[in-house]
């Protein structure tokens, strides 16, 4: 098994499933908590993962198709995305109009009560048939315009600090697309107090 990386959370491998490429994504344990409540959280973004990646897939979203979970072994084994993640290829290009589409996306995502919990250009991937969503270990289903209001901070806040040449017209991209959604106007209104808030604590 070829490791691919060694992250905070997970390690990922590079295998072969069914004769097909595919990463197995196995969440490690952390010292600093306890033994039960380590195990206990790894296997519940272990679930959340699949279940998450398997409900955006259902409503048009790109993922990766998850081929087996283990919770017991804390492992999801699921398609092999090839082609470049979003932050290189923006990095690379400077081509900020994708963050149109990744608006219309993350617009999918929250009209079908999908919160990702942590999205940042490290987690996209265009691929030859579209922009690819993985790592929704940290989501949820909710329907509360104040976690859709928080995914979008966060999301700003990352995407910020990592492409800081083009954070303004890559953000007012990502905004049109993002108006694809219904209920938009509100979260935007939202996101304003959430940040607001956020000043003051
Ligand atoms: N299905 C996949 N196909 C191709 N590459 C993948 C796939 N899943 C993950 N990767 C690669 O591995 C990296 C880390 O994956 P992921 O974000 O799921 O793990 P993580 O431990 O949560 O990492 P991070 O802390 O960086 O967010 C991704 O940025 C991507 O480059
Ligand atoms: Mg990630």
């Amino acid at each position: 098994m070829e490791l691919i990386k060694r992250g905070a959370e997970a390690e990922l491998y590079k295998i072969m499933y069914n004769g097909r490429p595919a990463i197995l994504k196995r969440r490690i344990p952390k010292r600093y908590r306890v033994p039960e409540l380590d195990e206990h959280i790894r296997r519940a973004r272990t679930r959340r993962e699949a279940r998450l990646l398997d409900r955006a897939r259902r409503v048009g979203v790109h993922t990766p198709e998850v081929y087996s979970v283990d919770d017991e072994r804390m492992e999801i084994i699921m398609e092999f995305v090839s082609g470049q993640r979003v932050k290189e290829y923006l990095l690379e290009t400077g081509d900020y109009g994708i963050m149109r589409r990744i608006g219309a996306i993350v617009a999918a995502l929250h009209r079908n009560r999908i919160v990702h919990g942590d999205l940042t250009t490290s987690n996209l991937i265009l691929s030859g048939d579209g922009i690819y969503v993985l790592d929704f270990g940290l989501g949820s289903i909710s329907d509360s315009l104040e976690d859709k209001a928080v995914d979008l901070v966060c999301f700003e806040k990352s995407f910020v600090a990592t492409h800081s040449d083009i954070a303004e017209e890559g953000w007012s991209a990502f905004r049109e697309g993002y108006s694809q959604y219904g209920a938009a106007e509100d979260v935007w209104r939202r996101v304003e107090q959430v940040k607001r808030r956020a000043r003051y604590l």
